[in-house]
């Protein structure tokens, strides 16, 4: 423990990347970041099952505690957090050790594969007292906050329907698809705006280069309210798009999530919003750092991206699947004691 220059009680983090991938690196590059630009974050240690992939994260990030298996960490009193960015299919299995073991817990989105692990997750967390948060960075995407900002006093009055474009090209996936690929940044972002979830869900979706796996999806989402939500997910798609549109009764917004530029059309006024583009991911775990940090002074601090919002997107997954299924609309699932929405402060 130490103090700030402003005075401020401060505790350093130490965390552990799980997974040295695609993405665990970025996570990597952004601890070591965090931790020269002030003491609050420390990389404890990057863990990978695959020897090669620990020698080219070593290669191209430098030297630091680097090991095969997690085991060990369970029990390391000098570990405050982790944070897993491994397969999907993994996510339960390993949060669910260092939940257990005590450990504050990053998790990659989706928090799980199915929701019923999701919300074990939720209450395991919840009995550890530890911080569980999931990787719905968006919510520290300054373009969405600005946006939710003009939304919020009703300046372009009641939404009637939003847009969302979540769009890459991707080599065929060998396992994988598009829903549980992309999907989970669109609901986030919906929920973020609207500060609901869909009440009913209906999805189509086709693979095209393999068959089995869907690689576009189309999703429809219906809200209590009236409002609706329409989402494109593609995986041949040329074009990253990123994108949101809200239009409302008196005007329009868009926003692309990208570059974080927001445009508002309120009647023939073109707004383009004044931001300044901000580091999502580092903004993740600085944000999941000082929840760390609080909890272990007993203060409270909201977690923006809590682990109760990973498992309610999941459980929109779900809903998404068993519509593609059923080939019919189908109401999203959730356990009655976790219905309430979280809506970002
Ligand atoms: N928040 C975001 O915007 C975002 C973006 C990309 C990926 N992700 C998520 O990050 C996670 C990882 O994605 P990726 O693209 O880096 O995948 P990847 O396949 O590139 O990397 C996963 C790594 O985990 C390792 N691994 C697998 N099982 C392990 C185990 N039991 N213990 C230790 N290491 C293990 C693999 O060897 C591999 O190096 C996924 O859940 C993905 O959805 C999130």
């Amino acid at each position: 423990m130490g103090y700030s220059r402003s005075g401020i009680l401060t505790t350093t983090v130490s965390i552990a990347v799980i997974g040295a991938g695609n993405w665990g690196r970025r996570v990597v590059r952004e601890i070591q970041t965090l931790s020269r630009q002030s003491r609050t974050v420390n990389l404890h240690s990057v863990v990978d099952n695959s020897p090669t992939a620990l020698a080219s994260c070593e290669q191209e990030l430098g030297p630091s505690d680097y090991r095969v298996d997690y085991q060990s960490l369970l029990s390391d009193p000098d570990l405050s957090a982790v944070h897993i960015c491994t397969p999907t299919s993994t996510h339960f299995e390993i949060a669910s050790a260092f939940i257990k073991a005590g450990k504050n817990v990053l998790v990659e989105k989706p928090i799980t594969l199915n929701s019923r692990e999701a919300y074990q997750l939720v209450e395991q967390a919840n009995a550890e007292r530890i911080v569980l948060s999931t990787g719905h960075l968006h919510r520290f995407n300054n373009g969405l906050r600005a946006l939710k900002s003009a939304l919020e006093p009703r300046v372009l009055g009641e939404p009637y329907y939003l847009e969302l474009e979540w769009t890459a090209i991707l080599p065929p996936q060998s396992h994988g698809e598009v829903i549980n690929e992309l999907a989970p940044h669109p609901f986030d972002i919906a929920n973020c705006l609207t500060g609901q979830w869909p009440a009913k869900i209906s999805c189509t979706a086709r693979g095209y280069r393999n068959g089995n796996n869907e690689e576009v999806a189309f999703i429809t989402c219906e809200y209590e309210d009236g409002l609706c939500a329409d989402i494109e997910l593609s995986l041949l798609d040329p074009w990253e798009r990123r994108k949101l549109k809200v239009v409302a009764e008196e005007g329009s917004a868009n926003l692309d999530c990208l570059d974080q530029k927001v445009i508002l059309r309120h009647g023939e006024r073109i707004v383009n919003m004044p931001i300044i583009p901000s580091n999502t991911l580092r903004e993740e775990i600085r944000h999941f750092a000082n929840c760390v940090s609080r909890n272990r002074l007993s203060q409270i601090f909201y977690n923006d991206n809590s682990g109760l919002l990973g498992a309610q997107v999941v459980s929109c997954l779900e809903a998404a699947r068993e519509s593609l299924f059923e080939e019919r609309p189908v109401k999203v699932n959730f356990p009655s004691q976790y219905r309430e929405s979280v809506v970002m402060q």
